[in-house]
């Protein structure tokens, strides 16, 4: 029996370490048979993947912005997502529209409804079910105090056009995020990204096996290094 499809996307601000869960739960799905893709946005095709350098490196109005960050995310769900999900595959994406509403929308104050317009435009028509507007099946939201993430962010690297932005910057996109979860409850799980980093794997992989998405022991696995 073909088993359905699973798109779940992960969110945060910069600096809340979703990165390497997202490698952890890649391979525990594997482990138990299913098939998984990994991507990110903006970006996961060849010109969603230029549009992000445009976006994370060339400063611009937030309209522009968030038309261009749309733009890819279509060509993400027309060329990527849409297949993978057809295939029953389980689809882990490294962001998607909550961080839009977060960045664009509470971070630089563009406008929600816009917002809302061009979500509507760009993920509709694109499932079998003409009318269907693609959402996550779950968004997992690792939250964390601004002041926090801004301390892991350190010296890390050199910070991209968001990443340079002020904490004060980072109390809004928090708050937008926040905000989306809690318009939203049944679609999110929020995870306290500010214990230490087994304890978050832990939290992660016990939401997957309430939802029967993953055996139970994987709960009780380390996680990832
Ligand atoms: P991120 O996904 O954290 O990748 P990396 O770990 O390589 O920096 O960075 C992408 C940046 O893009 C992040 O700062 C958030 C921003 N962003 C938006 O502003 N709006 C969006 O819709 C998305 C998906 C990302």
């Amino acid at each position: 029996m073909s088993r359905p499809g699973l798109f779940i996307t992960f969110e945060g601000i910069d600096g809340a370490g979703k990165s390497s869960h997202i490698e952890g739960l890649a391979a525990a799905f594997r482990a138990q048979g299913r098939t998984v893709t990994v991507s990110r946005e903006p970006g996961g095709t060849p010109l969603a993947e230029k549009l992000r350098t445009l976006v994370l490196n060339d400063p611009m109005d937030a309209l522009t912005e968030s038309l261009l960050i749309f733009a890819a995310r279509r060509d993400h769900l027309l060329n990527v997502i849409e297949p993978a999900l057809a295939r029953g595959e389980v689809v882990l994406c490294d962001r998607f529209t909550d961080a839009t509403f977060a960045y664009q929308g509470a971070g630089r104050g563009f406008d929600l409804g816009v917002l809302s317009t061009l979500e509507r435009l760009a993920q509709t028509g694109l499932a079998p079910e003409a009318n269907l507007m693609r959402e996550p099946d779950l968004t997992v939201w690792f939250d964390l105090a601004p002041e926090v993430a801004a301390e892991r962010l350190a010296g890390a690297r050199v910070p991209d056009r968001f990443e340079a932005q002020p904490v004060e910057f980072f109390r809004r996109v928090a708050q937008g995020y926040a905000d989306r979860a809690a318009a939203a409850p049944g679609r999110f799980a929020r995870l306290d990204a500010a214990q230490e980093r087994h304890r978050v794997w832990q939290q992660l992989t016990s939401v997957f096996v309430r939802k029967g998405w993953l055996a139970i022991m994987v709960a009780t696995q380390g996680g990832p290094q």
